[in-house]
């Protein structure tokens, strides 16, 4: 038993860098930083409409989904080739690694590239060299999440993921993300149930600007074993039971959360809430490189926006993270094993 009362809140800050957690809710494409941007526009001859970082990053400043979604996708139209995904991806896996991530599950959006004529085969292969290097020269484990467009027509979605069949081996499951008003999850009802019948894991962007319904219908349509983001479920109490039912976990992303106005500060985010209703959360980044920082940096300040979380909290949020991944149970209870001695090691302030 850890003794959570014996660790000082002075202790916090050490304890959130340095405890193992995973990432659950990051998109590959987010992760480009405007210096990386930039490289990659000048190495392929990409035109970008920015004259410089500072003007791109001048454009960072959001007033919702789709604001944000307008400028990810031009900094995405830098990549290319198998080379390009592989230096971002590989970029993203140093700084988790830096940030005591331990595995992570990665978004892609393959369509935003081959609808610019780059192959399927470029994107895989680029990520995969980097998820295999993250592995043996870093120790940190990955999987890889196809995501569907939402704002895209599901007939598309269902050509992506025949295309994507080749590289079945390198994906784990699929995804739902982009503009989420208005492109509700049963749109791509057929497409889930087609990953489900190929053993492909399911989860769905839901419930982050759109109405709790959503979130519902992922969990009744898509069959969907998280939900990303989910922060709208306080919305219906019915949806909050079942998903505690289900110990559903939320990949929660508290500093996208302020950036794209779901909530006007971190002291005003509902995550202490959602923890409190007994639901299964998590944090993650979602797009740090353009929402102010890695998935440490949103620990650090949501923890000190909110006094109410302390190292209780600090431990159920990475021990989440470890329980609702994609890793086997024998996995899942080494990295837990890793986390408590972190813990108890604070404890006891052999430190
Ligand atoms: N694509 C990249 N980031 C996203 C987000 N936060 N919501 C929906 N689609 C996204
Ligand atoms: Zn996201």
């Amino acid at each position: 038993m850890i003794d959570f009362s014996a660790i000082a809140a002075s202790q916090l800050p050490r304890l959130l860098r340095e405890m193992p957690k995973a990432e659950l809710h990051i998109h590959i494409e987010g992760s480009l930083e405007p210096e990386l941007i930039f490289a990659l526009a000048q190495r392929n001859r990409v035109a970008l409409s920015y004259p410089s970082v500072e003007a791109l990053k001048a454009a960072y400043a959001f007033t919702d989904l789709q604001s944000f979604l307008d400028v990810y996708y031009a900094g995405a139209s830098v990549l290319l080739t198998p080379q390009d995904f592989e230096d971002m991806a590989w970029a993203y896996f140093q700084r988790a690694a830096a940030d005591n991530v331990v595995h992570a599950e990665l978004f892609f959006d393959p369509q935003t590239h081959t609808a610019r004529g780059v192959p399927m085969a470029s994107v895989f292969q680029g990520l995969t060299r980097a998820r295999e290097r993250a592995r043996t020269e870093l120790g940190l484990s990955s999987e890889l999440i196809l995501c569907f467009l939402r704002h895209l027509s599901e007939d598309d979605a269902l050509a992506t993921l025949q295309e994507a069949l080749p590289f079945r081996q390198d994906f784990i499951g699929v995804g739902l993300d982009s503009s989420e008003r208005g492109h509700p999850p049963e749109k791509f009802a057929i497409a889930f149930a087609q990953a489900r019948a190929l053993g492909l894991r399911c989860v769905a962007h839901a419930g982050e600007e759109g109405p709790a319904a959503y979130i519902r219908n992922a969990l009744d349509v898509l069959k969907v074993e998280r939900v990303d983001h989910g922060v709208r479920c306080l919305e219906d109490p019915d949806l909050v039971r079942t998903l505690v039912e289900r110990a559903m976990a939320l990949t929660v992303c508290p500093l996208s959360n302020v950036k794209l106005c779901v909530f006007k500060s971190l002291a005003q985010h509902n995550l202490p809430q959602l923890l409190a209703a007994g639901l299964k959360v998590t944090v993650n980044s979602d797009d740090p490189a353009y929402f102010g920082g890695y998935i440490n940096q949103n620990f650090l300040e949501l923890f000190e926006a909110l006094p109410a979380l302390g190292a209780q909290e600090a431990y159920t949020l990475a021990r989440n993270s470890i329980e609702a991944s994609f890793i086997s149970l024998l996995q899942q209870g080494a990295l837990i094993a890793r986390l408590d001695k972190v813990f108890e090691e604070a404890a006891s302030s052999v430190r």
